[in-house]
């Protein structure tokens, strides 16, 4: 619905409608501006003509989800199409999409030539909350990380506790554990019994079983 109304990455089909709105927005904030982008809305190469537009406007920086809208989170992203646009751009890039591992981020860190100082991490990030600092080069024992991932989600848990009616929480839970699952050795059977949970009681329970018995990765 919107972007089939021309907002979100519906924009990326209209440059004329994009180089209007960063006109009339760079001439009235005296906020630093970024921009989050995919490559196009169909096409992968529109976003080299989209550049030429960001080109004319101070941003502080442009994160580029390497894939079209039109691909939504599925298929590979495409580094190679990123790698041809830290060239023609005159603004810092971002590079975001498909940093699972930490050796993903290596790949692309050569495959960019180390031209790239900043990533955005989205799914990763969600699937292993210690991803940024693994890539720093700091990774701790499995025992470790179960202790603090359970702090981080009984944390996280209270934070919706305090603001949702219990449906709502346990609608958010479950698509939070679609990605938690991977922490755990039965990935597959955690997330399974966690979708099937139909109420909050159900499901805090067999949270605590999960922590008490299932082992991290
Ligand atoms: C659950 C979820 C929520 C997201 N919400 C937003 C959002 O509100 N705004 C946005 O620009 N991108 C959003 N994204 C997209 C991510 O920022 C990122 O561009 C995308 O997941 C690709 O990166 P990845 O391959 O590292 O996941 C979301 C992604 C996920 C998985």
């Amino acid at each position: 619905m919107v972007t089939k109304r021309g907002f979100g990455s519906g924009i990326l089909n209209e440059p004329d409608k994009l180089e209007r709105i960063l006109e009339g927005v760079s001439t009235k904030i005296n906020i630093e501006l970024s921009i989050k982008c995919r490559l196009g809305f169909e096409n992968e190469n529109d976003i080299f003509s989209l550049i030429k537009v960001y080109n004319k406007y101070p941003l502080k920086e442009i994160i580029v989800h390497s894939r079209t809208a039109k691909q939504m989170y599925k298929g590979l992203a495409k580094p190679d199409v990123f790698y041809d646009l830290i060239k023609e751009s005159k603004h810092k890039l971002v590079y975001n999409g498909d940093i699972i591992l930490v050796d993903d981020y290596y790949s692309l860190n050569t495959k960019f030539e180390k031209k790239i100082n900043t990533w955005m991490i989205g799914r990763g990030l969600l699937q292993n909350p210690f991803l940024a600092n693994e890539i720093n080069g700091n990774f701790l024992s499995s025992e470790s990380k179960k202790i603090l991932f359970e702090k981080f989600y009984n944390e996280l848990f209270e934070g919706y506790r305090n603001k949702l009616q219990p449906s709502h929480i346990l609608m958010r839970m479950q698509i939070h554990w679609e990605y938690f699952s991977f922490l755990f050795i039965n990935q597959r059977k955690i997330y399974k019994s966690i979708k099937k949970a139909n109420n909050i009681n159900v499901y805090t329970k067999r949270v605590d079983n999960i922590f008490i018995a299932e082992e991290f990765v």
